[in-house]
């Protein structure tokens, strides 16, 4: 916690940048289960991350063994449908109704925003495993809330320099119209022109919209030297199939955050072949962690890890490290964000830190899929750190 929220915490001051002293000290829930809550999309072009998250994080939690704590862990869970306008209702229900210790929620910048601000009124500990939101820890940014993923503006932030690297300083970036596709395009465009590119184009498609002719039409008209993008999940599939088959791969190269590829390369098959993207995380990372990580997520769910299972595997350590500062007692609140501020976690992505507005510090890799895989080609950022934009925590 931050040193001036604590002093007016222990100062017993009602005020603890926003949250009630009642909420924040959680003070006469006590009981024998730990009650999480998932609020993730189940259904929708997102649904597979949705499930990737809780199957990484419950393999977290099942190392603390059966009764951790002595306790039981109750889960409760809703689908979002990342749809946000169902956000309130849909956090009302898990922290209120379900009232549960913690929630893990949510995969779509715009849902995770509704689900922030009710969370700000109910004081309800709130891990973001994957949704990029900037304000998430930035102009939203509280005491109760922590992310384990990424903000929108750090994945696109390196792509720049890499492509200008390469010769290619005419691009347009594509993307889904919505937050998070609005927040990398503005930060792809930061870190394009700062290396002396420039975005000729900005396409945008409705959210979950995969009707792509008329953007790859227009790509064709305006022939920049390659094209950088955001999409994730289902949409990502037909995005990079409809650019291969329009024939625009061997002409115009395509670059993205690696949302492009991450759960979704197998589905892509050949039109994949020669994608280049950046992301804090790449399955070929040769660390043990991730070796022993990959391998007990293949045996627990007969299927490969992506980018999503390590977000909610690292939600599930973070709060393993809140479980042991209060024995399992979520509702010594204060002592469990303590235990998550300045955390170390011991990722398969590589060892990251937990930044003051509760975001990760972390490496961004430069993948290329050849053959088939996703091969790291590089480190594209060291210890990206996101600017927190707007956050009082990080001056406290
Ligand atoms: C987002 O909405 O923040 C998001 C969704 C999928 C992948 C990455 C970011």
């Amino acid at each position: 916690m931050s040193i001036i929220n604590r002093r007016e915490f222990l100062a017993g001051s009602s005020a603890l940048a926003g949250l009630s002293f009642m909420s924040l000290a959680g003070c006469s829930k006590k009981t024998d289960s730990i009650r999480v809550g998932f609020m993730l999309p189940y259904t929708g072009t997102y649904a597979k991350l949705g499930m990737a998250i809780e199957n990484g994080f419950r393999l977290a939690l099942g190392e603390l063994g059966d009764k951790p704590f002595g306790k039981t862990i109750d889960f409760y869970t809703v689908d979002d449908e990342s749809n946000p306008a169902k956000a309130t209702d849909n956090a009302n229900k898990i922290m209120t109704r379900d009232n549960v210790d913690v929630v893990i929620g949510t995969v779509h910048s715009g849902v995770a925003m509704g689900m922030i601000k009710v969370a700000k009124d109910t004081g309800s500990l709130v891990i973001v495993p994957n949704a990029g939101a900037n304000a998430a820890t930035g102009a939203m940014c509280a005491p109760n809330v922590f992310r384990t993923s990424f903000s929108n503006w750090q994945p696109t932030h390196p792509l720049g320099k890499i492509m200008v690297e390469q010769g290619l300083k005419k691009s347009i970036f594509v993307t889904w119209k919505y937050g998070a596709g609005e927040e990398a395009s503005a930060s792809f465009r930061e870190g394009f022109e700062a290396a002396g590119g420039e975005v000729i184009k900005e396409l945008f498609v409705p959210f979950p919209n995969v009707e792509f002719q008329a953007i790859l039409t227009e790509i064709a008209s305006l022939r920049p030297d390659a094209v950088a993008c955001f999409f994730a999940g289902g949409g990502a599939v037909k995005f990079v199939k409809d650019y291969a088959a329009a024939g625009l791969k061997k002409s115009i190269p395509l670059f993205g955050s690696g949302f492009l590829t991450e759960g979704v390369l197998d589905a892509q098959g050949d039109a994949a072949e020669g994608v280049t993207t950046t992301l804090h995380y790449a399955d070929q990372l040769q660390n043990a962690k991730n070796k022993a990580f990959r391998e007990a997520y293949r045996l627990a769910y007969s299927e490969e890890a992506d980018v999503y299972a390590v977000q909610g595997y690292d939600a599930g350590l973070l709060l393993i490290k809140a479980l042991q500062e209060t024995s399992g007692d979520l509702s010594q609140k204060v002592k469990a964000i303590q235990a998550m501020e300045g955390a170390e976690i011991d990722s398969p992505r590589g060892a990251w830190k937990m930044s003051k507005s509760h975001n990760p510090i972390q490496n961004f890799y430069t993948m290329k899929v050849r053959n088939g895989v996703n091969e790291v080609v590089g480190t594209a950022w060291e210890n990206l750190e996101d600017p927190a934009v707007g956050c009082a925590l990080k001056e406290l």
